[in-house]
């Protein structure tokens, strides 16, 4: 089966940012940035926006703070107080109507779970999101959420980066897994897809 990507209905648009101070290692002082930001202003557990600092989501006038997406990380890096209220807000979730619990971590991971409803979309976890600039929103399942250690045992693919990163949140490759993105940098926009699940499609039948 083939599918025309181009066709598909749930293309959605964000603005891409330039950080004004590069955060790529081999730069030099003063350079700009060539990776991709983008604006987040909210992240959802469960479709409840979680309660973080919201200086953490902008770029300060050194270049530190904000969002970008770098498939170099496998997965998805956030600030230390980010991190733990989003766990926080999942595990609520999880126990609160899920009747699941938490298992021994796997390396990266510390955040580990019996998890054993399959669906179409991956393992059932509560949803997470990204609310980008005007309420566009970016959902993620648990194929995307959760990294399967065994059958029975899947962990949060999320990791802590930390109290003082250099960029507070690293949206990584395990999450971009399976949607679709389309960096255009003349009009300075990332067009993107929530998960391509949805059709029963992944990427290894997709026709450009
Ligand atoms: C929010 O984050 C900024 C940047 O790290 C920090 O300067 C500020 O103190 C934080 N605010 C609170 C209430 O934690
Ligand atoms: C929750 O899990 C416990 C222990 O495995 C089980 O005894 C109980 O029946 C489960 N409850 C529901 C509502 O599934």
């Amino acid at each position: 089966m083939t599918t025309d990507v181009s066709k598909l209905p749930r293309l959605a648009y964000t603005k891409l940012y330039i950080n004004p101070v590069s955060t790529a290692g081999a730069s030099r002082k003063g350079e700009k940035s060539t990776e991709y930001f983008v604006g987040v202003n909210s992240i959802l557990v469960d479709r409840k926006p979680i309660r973080i600092n919201s200086t953490l989501l902008s770029i300060n006038n050194r270049g530190f703070g904000g969002v970008k997406i770098s498939t170099v990380s496998p997965y998805t890096v956030l600030e230390s107080s980010i991190y733990s209220t989003l766990v926080k807000a999942f595990d609520e979730a999880f126990f609160g109507g899920w009747n699941e619990s938490r298992v021994m971590p796997v390396k990266p991971f510390k955040d580990c779970y019996t998890a054993t409803v399959r669906t179409p979309l991956g393992v059932a976890v509560p949803d997470l999101a990204f609310v980008f600039e005007d309420n566009v929103k970016w959902d993620i399942y648990g194929a995307n959420s959760m990294v399967e250690i065994s059958r029975d045992v899947h962990c949060l693919g999320f990791l802590d980066g930390g109290s003082n990163p250099r960029t507070s949140v690293v949206i990584g490759a395990h999450q971009l897994e399976d949607n679709l993105l389309q960096f255009d940098l003349a009009a300075n926009k990332l067009a993107f897809t929530e998960t391509l699940l949805w059709e029963g499609i992944e990427c290894s039948n997709f026709k450009f």
